[in-house]
């Protein structure tokens, strides 16, 4: 089945925030915005700004009637400026004029007085002025103090990761309108309806049912649309119920790129003990996670950091702990994979420094140390279906790792100017919210009577195929041809209290709780149509009744008008839950995940030890998609993940001043991924198994576990580095841009600047 958007996406006729027909009388506002990081506002004028044509209002905190706070974990954020700022870039109020260009041109004519305060990026920083969103926590298992003892090899760094811009292809907007009865009306691009919802109502001072949230999909959220697409939603509504006028608006790029939070930096200290035998007996890490200047989903995205700590591998003796530091930096928020990115990083990270230190390829420690069956998490879940050995296996053998290895050491051994690294990057990533009470999703299914059904759930549609995969779960449940299926856009008013749709669970939840409602809908049509046919067993096939094996005259539309005449429901709405998942967040144990997706990627670069330039080779991966539904949507969802990894990793590098000020604030200062820098080849194999009975029609979920192939990026990178300057010691700093990689490949000397430190016993090398 082929993505259903795929139609309207190439005609350009698929309807986007930006492409609703504006209504008669629409206003448009732009929000102004903190000119510094940290300081006390001690006087707004706005009359210079008022005094211009065009400009219809112009709204602060003191316009709001109900209350100032957007925080949906933390009540920590105002949606307009308090008397501080806290960072660049933060809204201190919304300017309402007759075109967007009038609003620009009257916020600049804002006069804001304030007295500037010391402004904090580093999160080290942060952490020990205490300034931390959240009290610190930690997950344990085993004793890291006594299995020091036991280890042959003990090594520890630091390593930076850098954060990274979601650049949606859709900018963040919103058009909101007023509707009779003091009520509102909101088109939002959010992956998070019922929070748009619930923060308007909040805000605005009215009940939740007299806020509707619409949403028809989204170009592209990649988590920065779960929280941080209600201030736009939120803005807009107050605007439009203040002035009773239709409120639309749409942040240029690069007010985007400099008002929204991004992936968290983190700065992370670990200490990793290996066996003789290259086990990894004990691994001790500390994260300083970059939160920015407020909570929004920062300590659930500590939660996964810690959650994740650990990747693909069986370590028996674990101490990980995790701050999440307030800076004066936009807060930062969701990005696929939800801070499990940067966890499994700094333990890939010790794995290469421990490899270099003892001469061994990486891929031999991570070999040794991949889950298996039965194996407990630091957390407390059981490993019951552990693919980590299984993907690994099949990736070396299919794609026959030993001899890639030996074309590029033949490679290097003649080539003085390039030089080419592999690296080898299992994956292990936990599906469902690690918020256990988030794993719930609700369906709505009408069949009209001429057999057309429509669809409408709490997923959002944003380019991952959701809506597609959900038709056809409804499809094939019904047994019908999949155009009689219509996938509705996502509103408040007919699936509530939804969770936002993001840890890459939305055609799980949603489909899970869709499939329960068709089958309600079904077994009464079985039934009228095993009472008309005088049979036991009724089947739906192919748009016909098949009663007691036998196809009957009697089809789909026959059988729905047969129902109504009868007067049975046709329509159905239902909820699904997440059976088995708890978590006991005082013990730092329970079931968390209802199951885990795993693969192995085999990643290739090759450096120009001249300029420090590279390429990304050749990836190629076996994935473990259980048993998936749709192939070429699953396969889209790998290949982007993975090059969204690798940028990540390698071009896209975020630049804040030490005043808080954002550089890489447009294309042309943060560069992406692009037609000349996506891999020269990727291969995908997929792991085939049964599936998993807690996954969509067994199908896993697949929406953010491929990002993190991308972590190998950089460890191909740093192994053809390896290769051509043997005996410096490289620190690990993400992403390894070009810049980074040419000052490594002429850095002098080993260990001096002690970045990791060996406390081996004893020397021997392998
Ligand atoms: N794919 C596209 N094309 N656009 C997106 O915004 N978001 C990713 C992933 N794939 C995204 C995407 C993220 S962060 C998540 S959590 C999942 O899709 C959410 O969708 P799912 O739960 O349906 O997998
Ligand atoms: N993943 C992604 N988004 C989330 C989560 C999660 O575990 N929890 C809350 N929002
Ligand atoms: Mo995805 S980061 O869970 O929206």
């Amino acid at each position: 089945m082929i993505n259903i958007d795929a139609k309207n996406h190439v005609r350009g006729t698929s309807i986007y925030l930006d492409d609703i027909q504006e209504i008669h009388g629409t206003l448009f506002a732009q929000p102004f915005c903190a000119p510094v990081a940290h300081a006390k506002i001690n006087r707004i004028n706005l009359e210079p700004a008022m005094a211009m044509e065009g400009v219809v209002a112009i709204f602060t905190r003191s316009d709001i009637p109900g209350a100032n706070q957007i925080g949906g974990i933390v009540p920590d954020e105002p949606l307009f400026a308090e008397d501080e700022i806290h960072f660049w870039g933060q809204p201190i109020g919304l300017v309402v004029g007759t075109s967007e260009q009038i609003c620009r041109l009257a916020r600049k004519k804002i006069e804001i007085d304030f007295s500037e305060l010391p402004v904090v990026t580093d999160p080290r920083k942060a952490a020990r002025n205490d300034s931390l969103i959240v009290p610190p926590r930690t997950f344990n298992t085993g004793n890291v103090e006594d299995a020091w003892e036991q280890c042959e090899h003990i090594f520890s760094g630091r390593v930076e990761v850098n954060g990274q811009e979601h650049l949606y292809i859709e900018g963040q907007g919103a058009y909101a309108w007023p509707k009779e009865d003091d009520s509102i009306y909101i088109a939002s691009s959010t992956q998070g309806p019922t929070a748009v919802q619930r923060t308007a109502a909040a805000v605005l001072g009215l009940p939740m049912h007299k806020v509707e949230v619409n949403v028809q999909r989204l170009g592209g959220g990649f988590g920065g649309k779960e929280d941080q697409a209600t201030a736009w939603a939120v803005m807009a509504a107050l605007a439009a119920k203040k002035l009773q006028k239709p409120v639309k608006i749409s942040l240029h790029r690069m007010d985007d790129m400099m008002m929204t939070g991004k992936r968290h930096p983190y700065s992370s200290d670990y200490r990793i003990g290996l066996s003789k035998e290259l086990k990894i007996l004990a691994y001790e890490v500390t994260h300083y996670q970059n939160a920015g200047a407020a909570a929004d989903l920062s300590p659930a995205v500590l939660e996964r950091t810690l959650f994740h700590s650990t990747n693909a591998y069986f370590v028996p003796n674990v101490r990980a702990t995790a701050y999440s530091c307030r800076t004066n930096l936009p807060p930062n928020t969701a990005f696929r994979g939800f801070g499990g990115p940067q966890g499994k990083f700094i333990i890939e990270s010790a794995i290469a420094r421990a490899a270099s230190a003892l001469k061994v390829p990486a891929d031999h420690i991570q070999k040794r140390n991949l889950l298996s069956e039965g194996d407990v998490m630091p957390y407390g879940q059981k490993m019951t279906e552990a693919l980590a050995k299984e993907t690994w296996e099949q990736c070396a053998r299919e794609f026959d790792l030993e001899k890639i290895r030996q074309e590029i050491n033949e490679f290097n051994a003649t080539n003085p100017r390039y030089k080419k690294g592999l690296a080898v990057q299992p994956i292990c990533f936990g599906i469902s919210f690690t918020n256990t009470m988030m794993n719930h999703a609700r369906a709505l299914v009408h069949v009209y009577t001429d057999g057309s059904v429509v669809v409408s759930t709490g997923a959002v549609e944003m380019g991952q195929g959701v809506n597609t995969k959900l038709l056809q779960v409804a499809a094939e449940r019904f047994g019908i041809s999949s155009d009689r299926v219509k996938l509705e856009s996502t509103n408040t008013l007919r699936i509530a209290n939804t969770s936002p749709t993001a840890a890459s669970a939305g055609a799980d939840l949603n489909g899970k709780a869709l499939e329960i409602a068709c089958d309600r809908i079904l077994s009464r049509l079985k039934k009228a149509a095993a009472e008309k046919l005088n049979a036991g067993e009724i089947k739906l096939a192919n748009e016909r009744v098949v009663a007691d094996g036998e196809i009957s005259d009697m089809d789909w539309e026959q059988l729905v008008g047969l129902a109504f005449s009868k007067r049975i429901s046709l329509s159905e709405h239902a909820h699904y839950a997440t059976p088995n998942i708890h978590f006991d967040k005082k013990r730092e144990k329970g079931h968390p995940f209802a199951y885990h997706v795993y693969g192995t990627a085999i990643i290739t670069a090759v450096v120009d030890c001249l300029t420090g330039t590279y390429e990304i080779d050749r990836v190629k991966l076996v994935h473990d998609c259980g048993k998936s539904m749709n192939l070429p949507v699953d396969n889209g969802q790998i290949e982007g993940g993975l090059v969204q990894g690798i940028g990540w990793l390698t071009l896209e590098e975020l630049l804040y001043d030490e005043k808080g000020k954002l550089l890489s604030n447009a294309l042309s200062t943060y560069k992406i991924p692009d037609m000349y820098s996506v891999p020269g080849e990727i291969t995908i194999r997929h792991y085939e198994t049964e599936g998993h009975e807690l996954a969509i029609k067994k199908s896993k979920a697949v929406g953010e576990p491929p990002l993190m192939y991308g972590l190998g990026a950089y460890f191909a990178i740093r192994n053809a580095v390896t290769a051509f300057n043997p005996s410096a010691d490289l620190a690990i700093n993400a992403p390894y841009t070009p810049e980074k990689v040419l000052m490594d490949l002429y850095k002098k000397g080993g260990g001096q600047e002690k970045e990791a430190v060996h406390e081996a016993k004893q020397t021997e090398l392998y």
